[in-house]
This record gives structure tokens, sequence and C-alpha cells, in this order.
């Protein structure tokens, strides 16, 4: 069994360590993408998320503002996330890579590098549930997974952590096909989701 979602507000090797990892973030130069960014992009959300959301890498206006998913697939990504009825304290959204790739194109080689702070992260939220958005944060998540269309809207592990994956928002956007998947599966991960809710609340 699973330690159970620490509570960082409440815990304060925990908070020593989450900051002490989002300024190593902020300031990694360990790739060459640390050269090209704005800014370094770590994390939202709450101190005891029991659900995390994982994106593939931030994009312009996660670059301009440091947070992750806040352009038109936060938007997106925000819309689900009122409708599963989740709180501010309940979820949390991170990135497979920390710094925006030029074109917006996922660069395998600087996940790798980064990987260990997605790993640090996860180790310290221990969140139950985990939703890759998207076939690289799926890959990351889990590499023996089906491929994201075969995956998407279903959990593919018990947990916790639970995977259930979803596309990647910015798909949706760009296809009307993509955008009503999104929605069946927005619908189907409402109806999963009560089964893997924490009965306590989150402890230090
Ligand atoms: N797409 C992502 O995968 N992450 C973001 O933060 C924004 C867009």
């Amino acid at each position: 069994m699973c330690a159970p979602t620490r509570d960082l507000a409440n815990s304060s090797s925990g908070r020593a360590a989450w900051t002490e990892l989002s300024s190593e973030i902020r300031s990694c130069q360990l790739c060459a993408l640390g050269k090209t960014r704005t800014n370094a992009v770590v994390y939202r959300g709450g101190t005891a998320p029991w659900i995390v959301f994982v994106g593939e890498a931030p994009g312009a206006a996660e670059d301009r503002s440091g947070l992750p998913f806040v352009g038109r697939s936060g938007a997106r990504l925000d819309a689900a996330i009122a409708r599963l009825g989740l709180g501010s304290e309940e979820y949390g959204v991170l990135n497979v890579l920390k710094c925006r790739p030029p074109n917006n194109r996922f660069d395998a080689a600087a996940a790798r590098t980064c990987r260990p702070y997605l790993d640090r992260q996860l180790g310290l939220l221990r969140p139950r549930v985990l939703v890759p958005l998207g076939r690289h944060a799926l890959r990351a998540l889990d590499p023996e997974a089906p491929p994201i269309l075969r995956s998407a809207g279903r959990s593919i592990r018990d947990g916790p952590p639970s995977i259930f994956p979803l596309l990647h928002p910015a798909a949706t956007l760009r296809s009307r096909r993509w955008a009503e998947r999104w929605e069946q599966d927005v619908d189907a991960l409402s109806r999963w989701l009560p089964g893997a809710k924490p009965p306590y609340r989150a402890e230090a």
C-alpha cells in the first residue's frame, strides 16, 4: 500500500524539500533548453493534491508566466477540472519537461535529463491518481501502456497511483473529432474518479 498523499503545507521536511526542488528546477542548466527558456515551469495546484495532471512541456504562455497550462490548452484543462468538481487543493498540474522546447517540439533527450525532477516531484506529492495528458506524458509514466488513443478514457493501472490517461488538450483544440473524444474521456474520468478519491483528509 502506498503512503497517503502528504500535505506539503503541514510537513516542514516536505515543504523544505519541495522549495529546494523548485529552486533547483528554476535555475537548471543541465540541458540546452536552459539557455532558450524565459522561465522554467514547475507546478501549479494544491499542497496535497490527490490527483495530478501531467502535461508534456511548457508552451509560449507557460514560458512567459512560469506556470503550467495557462494558455489555450490550459483553459481546456481547467474546464475539465471544473467539470470533475475538483477543489483547488485537490489537484496539481505539472509537466514532464520543465522548459519550453523550441517550436514546441517535444525533446526526448531533454526529457531524460529532466526525468529526476518529475520523479522527485511525484515522490513528494504522492498523488493517488495520475492523469497523463497526451502520448509523451503517457510514455513517461507508463512505457508499456498501449498507444494514447487506446489508453485514453480508462484506467490503465490500478494504484495508488492509478493512471487514467487523457488526450493532450492541444490536440483537442485542433480537431473537432479529438474535441468530442476529449469530452467523452473526461466524462469517463468523472464516472471513475469517485472510486479513487481518498476517504481520508491528507496527512503531514
Ligand atoms: N502543454 C503542455 O503539455 N504543458 C503546458 O504547460 C502547456 C501546454
